[in-house]
């Protein structure tokens, strides 16, 4: 096995948990994690909704949630810390430099690509970036910019396959096609990062995620290739995890079959948990909301069905009328409450 080396970050246990918003991955999942020797990622959407209090407008209070939310896991922890930040966000460019500022160490940064992502480090700046991409060509896209325009080769690529949690990469249509999973993908950004090391002198680590829950799976991007993994959906049931517990027991509590791809008004389809509330929205059913920030580049706000950040936020609550529980495609296989320790030892635990 390759040791996952991030541009100088190096963690003990090459694993990223995946970037979870709203609410669902902030400082109590991510510093455990950490401190398991594998690195925490903060989920930055919707960060500032999750303080009933907030008087400020919505950008301000995001910003203050974000400072408040890494640092409260640097208090708890000593390990890596990184966030995920979506390209799609209108206040991208403030969450980002906010970021920063905070010396995050790492960003990672998909739903669409993150042309400009460097445009904002400082000289003295460490954060190190990490695209999230779906496929080489984004990849190829990604570098090309990067390199052209900045003279900066990405850290490290999170290869994001079609069985992953939340918004997707991909057309609904092509989710289940051989050509798309990452037993295809993995390889062919794998010999993309090699000819960057040849040409450009600089290792850049592929990250594998979606879908990835058992330990034959962990060998098996390892042997395609991967340097690390990225999970997300294990760490919704456990202890450690910042949602409501009702979302977790939603997660525990589902069948595969409750388990369905949504056309999100993001513009992406998503994974997620079917419930009534999804049942109502695909039956036509409007779910009137006030938009009071326009949190998404990509919503058509007077088109879409319901507002998706306050139905992730009222999920994330406990509120499961009102809004709904994204996955990965195995979510159904979780069936108790257990520890990011538990978690970690498991995926590892043939390597
Ligand atoms: C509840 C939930 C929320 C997510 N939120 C985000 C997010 O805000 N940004 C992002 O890039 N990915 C998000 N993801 C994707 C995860 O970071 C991760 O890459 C993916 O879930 C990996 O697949 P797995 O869940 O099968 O392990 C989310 C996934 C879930 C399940």
């Amino acid at each position: 096995m390759k040791s996952l080396n991030i541009n100088g970050l190096i963690p003990k246990i090459p694993l990223i948990q995946g970037g979870m918003s709203v609410g669902i991955s902030l400082d109590n999942l991510a510093s455990a994690v950490a401190n398991e020797g594998a690195i925490g990622i903060i989920g930055t959407a919707g960060i500032g909704l999750l303080d009933d209090n907030h008087v400020k407008n919505v950008k301000e209070a995001n910003m203050e949630g974000l400072k408040k939310v890494i640092r409260k896991a640097r208090e708890k922890t000593k390990g890596i810390i990184g966030v995920n930040i979506m390209t799609v966000l209108t206040d991208y460019k403030e969450l980002v430099t906010t970021a920063i500022k905070e010396e995050i160490d790492l960003i990672i940064s998909g739903a669409g690509l993150p042309l400009n992502l460097p445009s904002f480090l400082e000289e003295t700046s460490k954060t190190k970036l990490v695209p999230i991409v779906s496929s080489l060509k984004a990849a190829q896209i990604i570098f090309k910019k990067w390199w052209n325009n900045y003279k900066y080769i990405p850290d490290a690529f999170v290869l994001e396959g079609p069985k992953a949690g939340g918004h997707l990469g991909y057309k609904k249509e092509n989710l289940n096609k051989k050509e798309y999973q990452l037993e295809a993908t993995l390889p062919q950004l794998v010999d993309f990062t090699e000819e960057i090391k040849k040409n450009y002198g600089k290792e850049v680590p592929v990250i594998a995620a979606g879908g990835i829950d058992t330990p034959e799976k962990v060998r098996q991007m390892f042997s395609l290739g991967a340097s690390g993994i990225q999970v997300g959906t294990p760490f919704i049931a456990t202890k450690e995890c910042d949602a409501d517990i009702k979302f977790k027991e939603a997660l525990i509590n589902a069948k595969e079959e409750d388990i369905v791809i949504i056309e999100s008004p993001v513009g992406l389809p998503g994974r997620a948990i079917k419930n009534k509330f999804i049942e109502e929205v695909e039956a036509g059913i409007r779910k009137p909301f006030i938009c009071n920030f326009h949190c998404i580049k990509t919503c058509n706000v007077f088109d879409a069905p319901y507002c998706i950040a306050q139905a992730l936020l009222n999920a994330a609550k406990g509120n499961l009328d009102e809004g709904f529980v994204f996955t990965g495609q195995y979510g159904y296989k979780i069936n108790k409450i257990s520890t990011v320790k538990d978690v970690i030892n498991y995926l590892f635990q043939e390597i």
